[in-house]
């Protein structure tokens, strides 16, 4: 087939015709144009029009759906939030003002923010029942297992918000999985160490109360540090959302059939737990961790650049940044004001810091636009605030299930929205005839 774009009479302002040059037939597709970003070429009739059916393994050519929540400019290293720059954001928000953006597409007023903050707040605690629900894990369970279980199960408590067509059902349905989150994260945590569980505080902001319930005890006070709770915050933020991931795209295709927003986030979270995705933060504290000190680096880099060997830069590289990854930037200042804060003197941001160096200026990583990514400092934070590595994706699952709720509740709204269901290249057998045991 050959291919080339041409100005067009379609609704579209060009159309996009391919030839197969096995039978000389044309099909004129149109273009669409979005606000920002790449041209698509809508290939809704392709199928009909050719009997043929495109293969893009990975979604790497692929728009899956329209969306007005987040844009990236992965060669230019821009995020934007309902046009809002990430940096700005996480700079002058917090994140239940980015919550609040993502999931109604303004900024809110002063008034809107107090009514928003307080709906959120007066869902913060769980059913009760949900404590006995923890019971039934092991303590040394994967935080991420005991999270995809709660949150899958909250449509078991929380019935009168599963009926998807209704709009107010929905609205209530994303409130509470925002406001409850925190508070299934922390109870994680504290099952996982033998500890109580510690019940939120309404007086304190989405963060602090988050800290508050991962470390508080009932035996003595625990007081909030603001540079702790400030990072925190920021961390959240910049994890809020991330337009088609594979997570995202994830709670997309299971909400597409109809299914409740609780398991739709449990998908979600399913999907997240993987190292190629969220679980790259943990696996960057653990290469950290094993590369130990500065003369070993080159040791790494050569595994990572040996094609014989699995292993790859952990916190490097990106399907859609080929440049340093917006959030990155953010982080990489927030991690020293949080050591510099904690008076903390931290080895693994000295390899860190001489990793970015020599890998930036490294062939390899140059020539295939590998630059570090969200996962590359905010593990390092996340340690810093004393959080044990088990809960790094974890709390990136949290700080993401507002984009995924935005997400979820824009694709129900769109009226183009149909099942997800992709097609094949099937290689397999031919049809063959059954063949008996005793022939076989
Ligand atoms: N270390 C070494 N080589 C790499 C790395 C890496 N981290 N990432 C990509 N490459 C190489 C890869 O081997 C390939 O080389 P070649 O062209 O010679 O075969 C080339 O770069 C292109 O890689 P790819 O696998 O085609 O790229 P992708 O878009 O499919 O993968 C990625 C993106 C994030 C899965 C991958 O870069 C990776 O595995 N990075 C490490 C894990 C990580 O940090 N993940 C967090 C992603 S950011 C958080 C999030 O948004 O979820």
């Amino acid at each position: 087939m050959t291919a080339n774009a041409q100005q067009g009479s379609s609704a579209a302002d060009t159309t996009f015709s391919l030839t197969d040059n096995a039978t000389s037939e044309t099909i004129e597709l149109p273009v669409i144009s979005g606000s920002l970003g790449p041209d698509v070429v809508d290939i809704r009739k392709f199928y009909g029009g050719t009997g043929k059916f495109t293969y893009d393994p990975g979604f790497t050519s692929t728009g899956s759906c329209e969306s007005k929540i987040t844009y990236i400019d992965g060669d230019q290293g821009v995020l934007l939030h309902r046009g809002y720059a990430i940096d700005e954001l996480a700079e002058n928000s917090d994140f239940l003002e980015v919550s609040y953006l993502l999931l109604y597409g303004e900024l809110p007023s002063a008034g809107q923010k107090k009514e928003f903050d307080a709906t959120i707040t007066e869902h913060t605690m769980v059913h009760e029942q949900i404590n006995y629900l923890f019971r039934g894990f092991r303590r040394d369970a994967h935080p991420m297992a005991v999270l995809i279980g709660v949150v899958g199960a909250l449509a078991a408590f929380y019935h009168d918000t599963t009926d998807i067509q209704d709009s107010r059902q929905r609205m209530i349905a994303s409130h509470r999985l925002i406001a409850k989150m925190p508070t299934i994260a922390a109870m994680a945590h504290k099952y996982a160490i033998g500890q109580p569980f510690v019940y939120p505080r309404n007086d304190l902001s989405y963060s602090e109360n988050f800290l508050h319930m991962l470390f508080a005890v009932p035996c003595e006070d625990y007081e909030i540090n603001p540079v702790q709770s400030e990072a925190m915050d920021r961390i959240l933020i910049l994890h809020a959302d991330h337009e088609q991931n594979a997570s995202t795209s994830t709670v997309r295709l299971a909400g597409s059939s109809g299914a409740n927003p609780y398991a739709c986030i449990a998908a979600g979270i399913a999907t997240l737990w993987g190292p190629a995705h969220g679980g790259a933060n943990e696996a960057v504290v653990h290469m950290l961790d094993e590369i130990g000190s500065v003369d070993r680096i080159p040791e790494c880099l050569a595994k990572a650049k040996d094609k014989d060997d699995p292993f790859r830069l952990m916190g490097f590289g990106h399907r859609v940044y080929k440049n340093y990854d917006p959030r990155a930037k953010v982080l990489h200042k927030t991690c020293h004001e949080v050591l510099n804060d904690l008076g903390l003197d931290n080895e693994m941001l000295d390899i860190a810091r001489e990793l970015e160096r020599i890998a930036l200026e490294d062939d390899y990583f140059v020539e295939r636009k590998l630059y570090p990514n969200v996962d590359f400092y905010s593990g390092i934070i996340l340690q810093a605030l004393g959080i044990p590595t088990h809960l790094f994706t974890v709390i990136f699952a949290l700080a993401r299930t507002v984009g995924w709720i935005a997400q979820w509740n824009e694709m129900i709204e769109d009226p183009h929205q149909k099942i997800g269901r992709p097609r094949q290249l099937y290689t397999g057998e031919r049809q063959r005839s059954y063949v008996a045991l005793d022939r076989r």
